[in-house]
């Protein structure tokens, strides 16, 4: 059996570390085999233009340039990590994905929608999450929270260093997605308690891909 690829977006500091740790803790210990791992980056090749792209040396080349590094760095993630995960009844769950591409390249960016399909349908070679979850709050409540993460004396990436309106505009790009997509996105309100927010997961998991919360898988399943 091929294991469950679920993906989590959102603003900065909208809980998706946070969430996806709670979710694979709680989907061990049912037995489950889970691989976590995010973009950009996932694998070591990947996790070098991602450092290229958040010390912010790509800006300057411009959004299409931008997005042409995140598929890069994604065809490597989804060739070495994703896909022999998936293959071998792993569970993925991937801290954002191709999403993200399309509300900050796409529509942050001004990238033309057609390009971002045909981009994501070349870089993605059919691999699709099984589930989204799009963790929705106020930006500014988002950019509070990751700034007390960073804590003082670290700087903001590339993205966090972009003034309110963009993370406003950001969040309003996510929830366009989840209407674009609401076969596979669920909108999650992150704006109250992580332990509520887990369990807000935890039941639609159980409601979109029953087979991961009800059952704890028998060895002898994976051989
Ligand atoms: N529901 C929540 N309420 C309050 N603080 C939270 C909540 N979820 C996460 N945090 C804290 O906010 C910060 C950002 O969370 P994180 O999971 O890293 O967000 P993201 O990965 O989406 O940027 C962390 O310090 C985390 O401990
Ligand atoms: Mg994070």
């Amino acid at each position: 059996m091929t294991g469950c690829f679920i993906t989590f977006e959102g603003g900065e500091g909208a809980g998706k570390s946070t969430q996806i740790e709670r979710l694979r803790r709680r989907l061990e210990a049912l037995s489950q085999s889970v691989v976590v791992t995010r973009e950009p980056g996932g694998s070591p090749d990947a996790e070098r233009i991602r450092a290229f792209i958040l010390e912010g040396r790509a800006k300057a080349l411009g959004p299409f340039a931008e997005a042409l590094l995140f598929a890069a760095a994604r065809i490597d993630h989804i060739d070495n990590v994703i896909v022999p995960a998936l293959r071998r009844g792993t569970h993925v769950l991937c801290d954002r994905f191709a999403d993200s591409t399309r509300a900050y390249q796409g529509a942050l960016g001004n990238l033309d929608g057609a390009l971002i399909d045909s981009l994501e349908r070349i870089t993605l070679k059919g691999v699709k999450p099984d589930l989204t979850f799009i963790l929705d709050l106020p930006a500014e409540v988002g950019l509070g929270r990751a700034g007390r993460r960073r804590g003082e004396g670290e700087g903001a990436d590339r993205f966090e260093g972009e003034d309110l309106s963009f993370h406003q505009a950001l969040r309003q790009a996510y929830l366009a997605i989840a209407r674009a997509f609401p076969e596979r996105c669920v909108v999650i309100h992150a704006d109250r308690p992580a332990e509520e927010v887990e369990d807000i997961i935890w039941n639609a998991l159980s409601e979109r891909l029953p087979r991961l919360t009800q059952h704890a898988a028998r060895p002898l399943d994976v051989a």
